[in-house]
């Protein structure tokens, strides 16, 4: 986690446009009234920019004290109001149960072993209300499970650490999509494709 905190420290807003498909979403979510939205891992902001501007109700929580500084000044200069707080996702989210209407989270979740990502899926859920939207987006694996990779240590089942580079140190779950559908149980998962950034992205509502 660390790392992502010294990469906004260092480098500021990493991410400045929204999610090329974030414009559906927002469709879907006016056509169902939507009002209320958790950006999971909101980094500096984007979506917390993006999702404001357009009336919603938005919050946002990140692990990283740069990220939700940056998010703060960012969403200030816009005008805007966001409810963001520094709270890392393995941990219970500080909001009641069936508190929002839907949860994004780009590029976040796989950044954890399997059993803190199970935990972090259900209190997706336990915050959710019924049919809440989900819109979330993991990377697909770059390595093969047959060779070794001497730039990752392999932590378990398709959880990798990388040894060098910017994410070193930081754990990143690859998901197949066998286990996406498994993970994603309590939910009706829609779609799952693999968008611009070459990332898979769920759309889904709770059960
Ligand atoms: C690739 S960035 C994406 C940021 C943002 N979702 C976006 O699309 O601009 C990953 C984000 O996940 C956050 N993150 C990583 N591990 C976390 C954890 N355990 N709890 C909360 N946030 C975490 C990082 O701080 C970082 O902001």
């Amino acid at each position: 986690m660390d790392s992502w905190n010294a990469i906004f420290g260092e480098k500021g807003k990493v991410f400045t446009k929204p999610h090329r498909d974030m414009e559906d979403i927002v469709n879907l979510l006016k056509e169902r009234n939507a009002k209320r939205i958790l950006d999971l891992g909101c980094g500096t902001g984007r979506h917390l920019i993006y999702f404001a501007n357009q009336g919603f109700e938005v919050y946002g929580l990140d692990a990283a004290i740069n990220a939700i500084e940056i998010a703060r000044k960012w969403v200030a200069e816009n005008n805007l109001n966001c409810n963001l707080m520094i709270h890392r996702m393995e941990e219970k989210f500080p909001y009641e149960d069936s508190f929002f209407d839907a949860v994004i989270s780009i590029q976040v979740i796989h950044h954890n072993k399997i059993k803190e990502i199970k935990f972090t899926i259900r209190e997706i859920k336990r915050v959710l209300k019924p049919n809440g939207l989900i819109f979330i987006t993991v990377p697909i694996s770059k390595l093969s499970s047959k060779n070794n990779h001497p730039n990752f240590e392999k932590i378990e089942k398709g959880t990798y650490l990388p040894l060098s580079g910017p994410e070193k140190g930081l754990l990143h779950h690859f998901f197949t999509e066998r286990e996406i559908y498994k993970f994603f149980k309590g939910f009706d998962i829609k779609k799952i494709y693999l968008d611009r950034t070459k990332h898979r992205a769920i759309l889904g509502f709770k059960k």
